[in-house]
């Protein structure tokens, strides 16, 4: 497994661009079960979790293709991906390939809505918590779906087709939001969904499903309203710019110290995010076409932040804010509310001498003067980049384990961040 090796201690100056985002480019990508048209997808971020999931819609009968290569230097223009379901030749999706990537359970919907059937494999868990999937359910069952769960698998049928229906859910759900949303437009008549998740993907998913011929009203808000078609056509989308990437580098640099713009993201898709980081001592300013980050002075104001669903604080970028206080003067208490056992990278932070103690959902972080580099190990994607993020505070030299991880969410990182002066390499296994 390739490492990566970083000495800290560098400021970052320069521009970085950011990719298309990835939790909007995996269930636009699911959207073409859809239709039997040609979907294409600009701006998709080449990682591994699109090229795993490309893989397993193919197992489904979607057909793929990448257009051409890219040159020059705008490396945030990302690839152009064209997908077309003609025919769906199986709705099943195993186990080896679901439990491998937990948003491909998010076929189930679409898979039911077009084939009237689906046998999809219950995810399992995952490094941050026991994240089930009652609420997917729960969703689809409003729309008429038969679901019953065998041998490990999610049995769904719908014979006649699915039907629009009211769905009031009880926690906000990101991925039981799309899977309902993706079905709900292909399903005859109108569905509600109360206490829609509200997050920029979801907005953008539902723009793509409005092109593809759906009606959809509400987006942005809680309550999404959904006209269904009895057949949805091709189209041309292009995929938001990633707004955890972006809160990523941001606070890279406010880690750091420096100047960097992000180039091709929006500050609206992370305003509580920035306002924290402001909070910390850091600067925002926008730019034509993105947003610049700066912290001059060598302090770093501690902070008191709990995670929300959108427009609330990420809790995808729980991780790295706790990196960044870990040199705060004084202590931070972070909250973490969505995932229990959010916390792995705790201990991670510890070997490089950082100072946090758990409570429950709370950690309490007493800023230190000085981190120092030290082996540690990636344990999930915004845990292993937080540690990235110490390991560019600390003295000396961090080698990071495990970053696979990386690979599954963030394009090219050491590329993006030597380009910056960062001192960052690959180690190839
Ligand atoms: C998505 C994001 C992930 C982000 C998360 C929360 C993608 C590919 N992943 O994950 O990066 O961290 O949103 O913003 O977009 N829950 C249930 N029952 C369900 C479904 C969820 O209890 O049926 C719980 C989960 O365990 C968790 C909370 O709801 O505690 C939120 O999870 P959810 O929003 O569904 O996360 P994902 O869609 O898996």
């Amino acid at each position: 497994m390739d490492r990566i090796k970083i000495v800290g201690g560098s400021r970052l100056e320069g521009v970085i661009p950011i990719s298309g985002a990835k939790n909007a480019a995996l269930p636009l990508m699911i959207a073409s079960l859809l239709t039997s048209d040609r979907l294409t997808l600009k701006n998709v971020p080449n990682l591994a979790d699109v090229a795993l999931l490309a893989r397993i819609l193919r197992n489904h009968g979607v057909d793929h293709s990448i257009e051409g290569k890219r040159a020059g230097p705008a490396l945030h223009l990302g690839e152009t991906f064209h997908f077309t379901a003609r025919d769906i030749v199986d709705t099943t999706a195993p186990y080896e390939m679901v439990s491998r990537m937990r948003a491909s359970f998010w076929v189930l919907g679409p898979l039911i809505a077009r084939m009237g059937q689906a046998r999809v494999s219950l995810p399992g868990g995952c490094a941050i918590g026991t994240r089930p999937v009652d609420l997917h359910l729960q969703g689809l069952k409003a729309l008429g779906a038969d679901i019953e769960i065998d041998a490990g698998y999610v049995v769904a049928k719908a014979p006649k087709g699915l039907r629009g229906g009211r769905i009031t859910f009880p926690k906000v759900s990101v991925g039981a939001t799309h899977n309902v949303l993706l079905a709900a437009a292909l399903a005859k008549g109108e569905t509600v969904i109360e206490n829609a998740a509200r997050e920029p993907e979801v907005g953008d998913v539902a723009a793509c499903l409005v092109k593809m011929g759906a009606l959809i009203e509400g987006v942005g808000t809680s309550t999404l309203r959904i006209q269904g078609r009895d057949r949805l056509e091709g189209a041309t989308h292009t995929v938001l710019p990633d707004r955890i990437e972006t809160g990523t580098f941001a606070f890279a640099v406010a880690a750091t110290g420096g100047n960097v713009v992000l180039e091709g993201t929006r500050r609206d898709l992370l305003d509580t995010a920035l306002a924290v980081l402001e909070k910390t001592g850091a600067q925002v300013i926008d730019v034509p076409d993105g947003i610049r980050v700066s912290r001059s002075g060598d302090v770093i104001e501690p902070v008191s932040v709990e995670t929300q669903p959108f427009p609330g604080f990420p809790t995808d970028l729980q991780a790295q804010l706790m990196a960044l206080v870990t040199r705060a003067k004084g202590t931070s208490v972070i909250r973490e509310t969505i995932f229990e056992n959010r916390f792995m990278h705790v201990q991670e932070l510890a070997r490089l001498g950082a100072d946090i103690q758990l409570n429950g959902d709370r950690a309490s972080i007493r800023g230190v003067a000085r981190l120092r580099g030290a082996p540690v190990m990636a344990t999930d994607l915004r845990a292993s980049v937080s540690l990235v993020i110490a390991a560019l505070m600390a003295e000396g030299e961090t080698t990071v384990n495990r970053v696979y991880h990386l690979d599954r969410g963030f394009e090219r990182l050491e590329e993006k961040l030597s380009r910056c002066g960062a001192q960052i390499e690959r180690i190839s296994a």
